[in-house]
């Protein structure tokens, strides 16, 4: 068994690899979108919170932002300083950065934000991002609510030389309290044998409204949005998979 952050350093290199099918100009087209709609500060200074190795932010630096990304783990900030050699980096956890009046937008996609835990962090979190908004800068993330986790693995499969990677990944929950299960299980099988990765991980359960009511605690104006990132379509309250947009008051 592996740690979250060993296991994002072992495979830094293959992430973007496992991400083939994340469309990630349409999400940063979306973004874009959604702060240029809900926005009222007019900047460009970004930043993305658990950047991965940083797509968002080359995505968003083609459609004019400065951008800033965190991360937890090194490995990935240096894969992602690769692709993005003039962005700034924060090397710390979600609820840790302290960077009071400087962006416009900030995003957190793939659902990172649950990485938030437990709750009382996600709080930590959401208040530092008010903070680190400038006034009338937007909030952006994607969401799933607990009553919506779903019992399906996800699997790919990835060839790279002789080595054969699968890749398997799912939520668990309870059905009560506020702790959602991580699975993930890599493996990797070449000439030379098989290695594996296994890592259970401890995320935030989190319902939608309570993420709205958690939202507006900390001063936040919430607008809940399906996550279709072709448009910008106010939820219709049936999906479980939205995307929260929060704007801190001008
Ligand atoms: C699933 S990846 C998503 C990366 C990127 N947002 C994307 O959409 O491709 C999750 C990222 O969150 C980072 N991470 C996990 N827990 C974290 C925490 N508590 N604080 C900061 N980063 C964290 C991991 O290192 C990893 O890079």
């Amino acid at each position: 068994m592996t740690s979250l952050s060993a296991l994002y350093a072992d495979l830094s290199g293959y992430y973007d690899r496992f991400c083939l099918d994340v469309d990630y100009a349409a999400q940063c087209d979306f973004a874009n979108r959604v702060a240029r709609t809900f926005g009222h500060s007019a900047g460009h200074a970004y930043l993305d919170l658990a950047c991965g190795t940083g797509q968002h932010l080359a995505h968003m630096a083609a459609r004019g932002y400065a951008g800033t990304g965190l991360d937890n783990s090194q490995a990935m900030l240096d894969q992602a300083a690769l692709r993005c050699p003039d962005a700034t980096w924060l090397c710390c956890d979600l609820a840790g950065f302290d960077t009071p009046g400087r962006f416009d937008l900030i995003t957190c996609f793939l659902y990172s934000i649950h990485y938030s835990h437990p709750r009382a962090a996600l709080q930590e979190t959401l208040r530092r991002a008010f903070a680190a908004l400038r006034p009338g800068g937007v909030l952006l993330f994607d969401l799933v609510d607990k009553a919506g986790i779903g019992t399906r693995d996800a699997v790919s499969h990835l060839t790279e030389g002789d080595a054969r990677f699968t890749f398997r990944s799912g939520w668990r929950y309870a059905g009560s309290g506020d702790t959602l299960d991580l699975h993930v299980t890599i493996e990797r099988s070449d000439s030379a044998g098989l290695q594996r990765w296994e890592d259970r991980h401890a995320m935030t359960a989190i319902g939608i409204e309570e993420a709205r009511a958690a939202l507006q605690t900390e001063g936040f104006e919430v607008t809940v949005l399906e996550r279709d990132f072709a448009g910008l379509r106010e939820w219709e309250g049936e999906s479980f998979n939205v995307m929260m947009v929060a704007v801190k008051p001008a």
